[in-house]
C-alpha cells in the first residue's frame, strides 16, 4: 500500500463523489472516507453510507468508535466491501464525538484503544491504521505520545497518521481545533526517529510541494486535507513533482470525465449539486475562477439543479483554458 501522499478524511467533504473527482486528478494518492460511526456502519443503510465506485481505490474507510465488538465487525465489513484499509479516528475533538466516546478523547484511554485495535486486526486481513493528534488539553508530551503509539504497536498496528497539533477537548470548536493549537512537526519527526520500524504519516497545515518534500525526508508519508479540498488541482502538481507523472489531465479533461460520471449518477437519483459542490476550487488561483464559481452557484448548486445545465459548463471551461493559456 502506498501512502506517500494521502487526502485526509473530512466530514461533509470527502464523500464518494468528491473522491471520484479527486481520483480523476491523481492516481497515486491514497483516499480516505469521511468518518463513519460504528453503529451507522453496522445498522445503517450500507449502500448509502459505505458504497463507493471502484475507480476511487485505493481507499480507506475511517471509523469512529470505542466498542471492540462493533469495531471488529466494521473492520470485517470494510474488508468484505473491498476497502483497502480501515482507519480508526483518534483525533476528532467535537463534543458529539466525545459524548459517544470516540475520536481524540480516546487518547486518554491507551489500554482501551489497544484492545480495540487488537480485535480489529484479528477480524480482518486489511491494514488497520490509526489517525491521532500529538496530544490533548495540557498533555503535549513526547513520552505520553510515544507510549500511546507503542501500546497500539503491541496490538499489531504499524501505520500511524499524526495530526501535528494537540486537541483541546473543552472550550474550542472543531474548527478552532484545526487552527488554534500550534503545529509541532518536530514531535512527529521525533516519533519517527524513535520508531524506525513504524510507518509514520505526518498531517496538518501542509500546502506546498517543498513542504511535502521536506516532510518526506523524515516521515513515510504526508496527509493533506484542506489545501486539496480548496485547491484540488494541487493534486496534479503532486503527481508531477512527487510521483514524476508526465501526462496529467487538464482541468478540461477532468470536467469532461466528471460530466460522464454526473450523467450516470443523475440517472440513479444523485443530485447534481451533491457532485458539483466539490469542484468549486477547481480553478483556484486561475483566471476564470470567479466565472467558474458563478456558473456553479447560479446553475448547479440548488437542490433541484438540472443536469441539462451541466452541458453548458464546457463553454466556461473552454473559455477558462483559453485565457489561462494566453497568460502562461
Ligand atoms: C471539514 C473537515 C472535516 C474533517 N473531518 C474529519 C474526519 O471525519 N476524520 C478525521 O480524522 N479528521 C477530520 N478532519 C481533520 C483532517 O483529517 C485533518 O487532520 C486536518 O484538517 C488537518 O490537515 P490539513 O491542515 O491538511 O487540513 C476534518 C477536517 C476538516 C477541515
Amino acid at each position: 500500500m502506498k501512502r506517500t501522499v494521502s487526502v485526509a478524511p473530512m466530514m461533509d467533504c470527502t464523500d464518494r463523489h468528491d473522491r471520484f473527482f479527486l481520483r480523476l486528478l491523481s492516481k497515486n494518492v491514497m483516499l480516505y472516507s469521511e468518518m463513519v460511526a460504528t453503529k451507522s456502519a453496522i445498522h445503517g443503510d450500507r449502500k448509502k453510507i459505505l458504497a463507493y465506485s471502484p475507480e476511487e481505490k485505493p481507499l480507506a474507510l475511517q471509523v469512529g468508535g470505542s466498542d471492540k465488538k462493533e469495531l471488529s465487525e466494521v473492520a470485517k465489513i470494510a474488508e468484505d466491501m473491498g476497502y483497502d484499509e480501515i482507519n480508526i479516528n483518534l483525533g476528532c475533538p467535537s463534543k458529539k464525538v466525545q459524548k459517544n466516546m470516540f475520536g481524540a478523547c480516546l487518547m486518554r484511554e491507551p489500554n482501551l484503544v489497544s484492545e480495540c485495535i487488537y480485535e480489529m486486526i484479528n477480524s480482518c486481513n486489511i491494514p488497520v491504521t490509526a489517525k491521532t493528534r500529538i496530544g490533548f488539553d495540557d498533555t503535549e508530551d513526547f513520552d505520553y505520545l510515544n507510549t500511546f503509539i507503542l501500546k497500539m504497536k503491541e496490538a499489531g498496528c504499524r501505520t500511524f497518521i499524526l495530526h501535528a497539533r494537540k486537541a483541546i477537548l473543552k472550550g474550542l470548536t472543531p474548527k478552532q481545533n484545526l487552527n488554534i493549537p500550534k503545529l509541532n512537526y518536530e514531535m512527529v519527526y521525533k516519533i519517527k526517529e524513535e520508531n524506525q520500524d513504524l510507518e509514520i504519516i505526518i498531517n496538518g497545515g501542509i500546502s506546498k510541494i517543498d513542504e511535502i518534500k521536506k516532510h518526506l525526508n523524515v516521515c513515510n508519508g504526508v496527509m493533506i486535507g484542506r489545501s486539496i479540498y480548496q485547491n484540488p488541482y494541487f493534486l496534479v502538481d503532486i503527481e508531477k513533482e512527487i510521483f514524476n507523472v508526465k501526462n496529467n489531465p487538464s482541468r478540461e479533461d477532468v470536467v469532461k470525465e466528471l460530466l460522464k460520471y454526473l450523467e450516470k449518477e443523475v440517472k440513479v437519483g444523485t443530485k447534481v449539486n451533491h457532485i458539483m459542490r466539490h469542484t468549486v476550487g477547481l480553478y483556484h488561483g486561475q483566471i476564470g475562477s470567479k466565472n467558474w464559481k458563478r456558473y456553479l452557484s447560479e446553475n448547479m448548486m440548488a437542490r433541484d439543479s438540472d443536469f441539462q445545465k451541466a452541458k453548458h459548463i464546457m463553454s466556461v471551461v473552454q473559455n477558462n483554458e483559453k485565457v489561462n493559456q494566453v497568460n502562461v
